[in-house]
């Protein structure tokens, strides 16, 4: 498959469109068929992980037509912009998740450390069942054991942006997702 070039403006940032808009938006839609029918007849507790989820929940959430709630819950990992560190909650769940069915929301799983220490945190308030979806997964870094219930693509070991996904916080907005310039990543902001 040919690399689509970026968008006129980002040329400098941005080496090439690896998932265009179209291709998300139909993706999204079957990953959200996909959970409509696993958890019909379940009352839904979708908790997203802060900020990447926010575009892909938003498209996702819109086509599940079951009962739900919504909660977030922060984590960061403190380490250099492209490269892991150590995790730290920045915002707890506020909804309770004990004796709910929890469908946990992650932009990306790469090593698998961010969803090992979520999922060990949310077991700990026993729900009654907890399924994760994915918008990305890479594969070839993963560390831990971790089975994504729902994965929307996968993706090369490169660093991609948009749709959620930042390089020092930014590119979230971009519509598609793409893989960032190497010369692009600078020294920390
Ligand atoms: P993990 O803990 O190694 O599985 O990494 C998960 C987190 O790392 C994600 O939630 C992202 O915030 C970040 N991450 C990993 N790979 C990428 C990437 O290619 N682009 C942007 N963020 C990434
Ligand atoms: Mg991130």
């Amino acid at each position: 498959m040919a690399a689509t070039p970026p968008p006129e403006h980002l040329r400098d940032e941005v080496e090439s469109v690896l998932i265009g808009e179209a291709e998300i938006a139909a993706r999204v839609r079957e990953l959200a068929a996909d959970i409509e029918r696993d958890f019909a007849g379940k009352d839904l507790l979708v908790v997203a992980l802060l900020t990447g989820t926010v575009p892909f929940l938003a498209d996702l959430i819109r086509h599940i037509a079951l009962p739900m709630r919504l909660d977030f819950m922060g984590v960061s990992s403190y380490g250099s912009s492209t490269a892991p560190g150590e995790l730290v909650f920045t915002k707890e769940l506020r909804l309770e998740a004990r004796d709910r069915d929890v469908l946990l929301v992650d932009d990306i799983l790469d090593t698998g450390k961010t969803l090992r220490a979520v999922i060990d945190k949310l077991n700990a308030l026993q729900p009654r069942s907890l399924k994760t979806c994915v918008l990305l997964e890479k594969k070839s870094r993963r560390t831990e054991a971790i089975p994504a219930d729902y994965i929307g693509f996968e993706v090369p070991d490169e660093f991609v942006i948009g749709y959620g996904l930042d390089y020092a916080e930014r590119y979230r907005n971009l519509p598609f997702i793409g893989v960032l310039k190497e010369s692009a990543v600078s020294g920390e902001q």
